[in-house]
């Protein structure tokens, strides 16, 4: 590669919404695809349960409708919801035409059930394999025409002036390259890496959320991270996720003398909505001293289990986890962004020629706690939206402007740093917050920052700290800010929800932060 590249569009990351903004833009121009590992590697790839989408006869778009909004309490964005609804089964249809093999029973797709969903409407392929047969479609459906993908190449910062931005800096061996585009679109993913316990692959550091915030872009509801009730407790890292879709089944969580106790918490008992089932299993963890609680599967049966749920079952049998007596045992982990870069509903950013899709953008449709198995619908939807901009920058030129690096002194990082940075975020901004916990987390951030918010970025291990530290922070502050307990955000100092101040998204922008540069 040049040092210096010119290309009409720049998509950043390759999961669900990277790639379908891809295949949306070579429409009107070339496409470069920059992804900081290998092109399948992200949260796509390791999705389980399935999509959700209204598919079936029995289905209804204001039932997908009213399950979206009541999960998440009260601020999700209805026009966001309605379209993701009544796009969602026209961008699964082409899925389909696609190639992706969505699992049959009989002559009918298969339905599964998941927290919170009042009819059986999730779509899965190859069982629990659902991310991987999207990705290896999107992939194979790419060709070679328009569109490149440089894998391995991290990207650090945009290039951005008055609030315009004109393309990125990425890194690759080392090697340090400008690229300028007409429009920049990004697609990097979540911060489920922010925390000790995540089901979250390694590339989820919220590298997307830093650099635009850095670059003045404005950053909706980062209060809102939901934990996934049931990953599993045997000391891999990250964690490894036993879906919902097991509890859609039929499995049931079971304390440490084998009984049932969500119908303790919620009428809906092991599938009520995430934010429920997490805060349910944390206080039996919490009351009783326990490391995790088990999902108890014998409901289903070992043998049909292993069929349906192929991927976690060698993942039991290869980290030889007893199965003789049914029961897995399992601990909530941060697991999805709700908040994200703020864009409108034609995935427009605050920035000019900035646009986002997918876990990375929030656009305030999963309000406080996302619906299960809506986020890769609604990445297909909205991907396919921000990517239609792409008509408009047609005929513009490619601008390249000349920017400035930033100076400083250099620094090394004590490598214990990351795990440090992961605990106080586990522990000060986890399932349960209190203002005393977060006031701590905002000041370390904000020491963290002046030590090495500065230093000069010319390795990847520090680009990564530093956009860990913003996130910590962004996280941290807002949920200092939000005096109230709504979906995944819960604060025991106001375990209560406060609709007359609250009911309301939160933005952030590098504006109000002096401090930071
Ligand atoms: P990702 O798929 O995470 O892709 C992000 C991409 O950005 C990656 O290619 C990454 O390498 C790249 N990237 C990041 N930073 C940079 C950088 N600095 N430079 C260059 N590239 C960068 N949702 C559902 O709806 N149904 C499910 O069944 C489901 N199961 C899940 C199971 C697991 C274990 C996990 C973790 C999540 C699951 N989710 C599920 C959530 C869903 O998978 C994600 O929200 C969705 O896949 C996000 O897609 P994305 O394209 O936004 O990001
Ligand atoms: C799961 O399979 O439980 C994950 C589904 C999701 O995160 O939407």
């Amino acid at each position: 590669m040049n040092n210096k590249l010119k290309v009409d569009f720049l998509v950043i990351g390759s999961g669900v919404a990277g790639l379908r903004m891809a295949l949306e833009l070579k429409k009107y121009g070339d496409v470069l695809i920059l992804t900081k590992s290998l092109l399948k590697e992200g949260s796509t790839m390791h999705a389980q349960g399935g999509v959700a989408v209204v598919y079936s006869s029995i289905d209804k778009p204001k039932y997908h409708f009213a399950d979206t909004i009541n999960a998440g309490n009260g601020i999700c964005n209805p026009e966001a919801v309605w379209r993701m609804v009544e796009e969602g089964p026209i961008r699964v249809k082409e899925l389909i035409d696609w190639g992706v093999a969505f699992d049959i029973e009989g002559k009918k797709f298969d339905f599964t059930k998941e927290g919170a969903h009042r009819v059986s409407r999730v779509l899965h392929a190859g069982g629990d394999a659902t991310g991987a047969n999207i990705e290896e479609v999107l992939i194979n459906k790419m060709g070679a025409e328009h569109i490149k993908f440089y894998e391995n190449d991290y990207v650090c910062r945009l290039i951005e002036k008055d609030n315009e931005v004109f393309g990125a800096v990425t890194y690759k061996n080392g090697k340090r390259v400008t690229i300028f585009s007409k429009a920049v679109f990004i697609a990097t993913g979540g911060i489920g890496q922010l925390y000790t316990n995540t089901t979250n692959p390694p590339v989820s550091t919220g590298d997307g959320i830093a650099f635009s915030f850095l670059s003045g872009a404005d950053i909706m509801d980062s209060e809102f991270i939901q934990f996934h009730p049931t990953s599993l407790a045997i000391g891999i890292y990250p964690r490894f996720l036993i879906s919902e879709a097991v509890r859609g089944e039929g499995a049931i969580l079971v304390d440490e003398k084998g009984e049932p106790f969500m119908e303790r918490y919620h009428p809906m008992k092991d599938l009520a909505a995430r934010d429920i089932v997490s805060r349910a299993i944390y206080d039996i963890m919490k009351k009783r001293n326990l490391k995790n609680v088990w999902l108890d599967i014998s409901p289903i049966g070992l043998n049909k289990f292993s069929k349906r749920f192929p991927t976690i079952y060698k993942t039991l049998i290869t980290n030889n986890v007893p199965l003789d007596k049914g029961l897995i045992p399992v601990v909530p982990a941060a697991h999805y962004f709700m908040g994200g870069v703020r864009i409108d509903l034609n995935g427009k950013t605050s920035l000019k020629n900035l646009f986002a899709a997918g876990e990375v953008s929030c656009n305030g449709l999963h309000g406080a706690n996302r619906l299960a198995s809506n986020s890769l619908l609604e990445s297909l939807v909205f991907a396919k939206i921000a990517a239609e901009n792409g008509k408009y920058y047609r005929k513009k030129e490619i601008k390249e402007i000349i920017f400035d690096e930033k100076k400083g002194i250099d620094k090394k990082i004590d490598s214990e740093l990351y795990s440090e940075i992961r605990l106080k975020m586990e522990t000060n901004a986890g399932i349960i917050r209190n203002m005393t916990n977060l006031k701590k987390n905002v000041r370390y951030f904000k020491n963290l920052w002046k030590e090495y918010g500065n230093i000069p970025s010319n390795t990847i291990e520090k680009f990564r700290l530093k956009n860990m530290i913003i996130n910590g922070f962004l996280i941290s502050y807002a949920a200092l800010q939000r005096k109230e307990s709504r979906g995944a955000h819960f604060r025991s100092d106001f375990s209560f929800i406060d609709n007359r101040h609250w009911k309301r998204h939160q933005i952030l922008n590098k504006k109000e932060f002096k401090w930071i540069k």
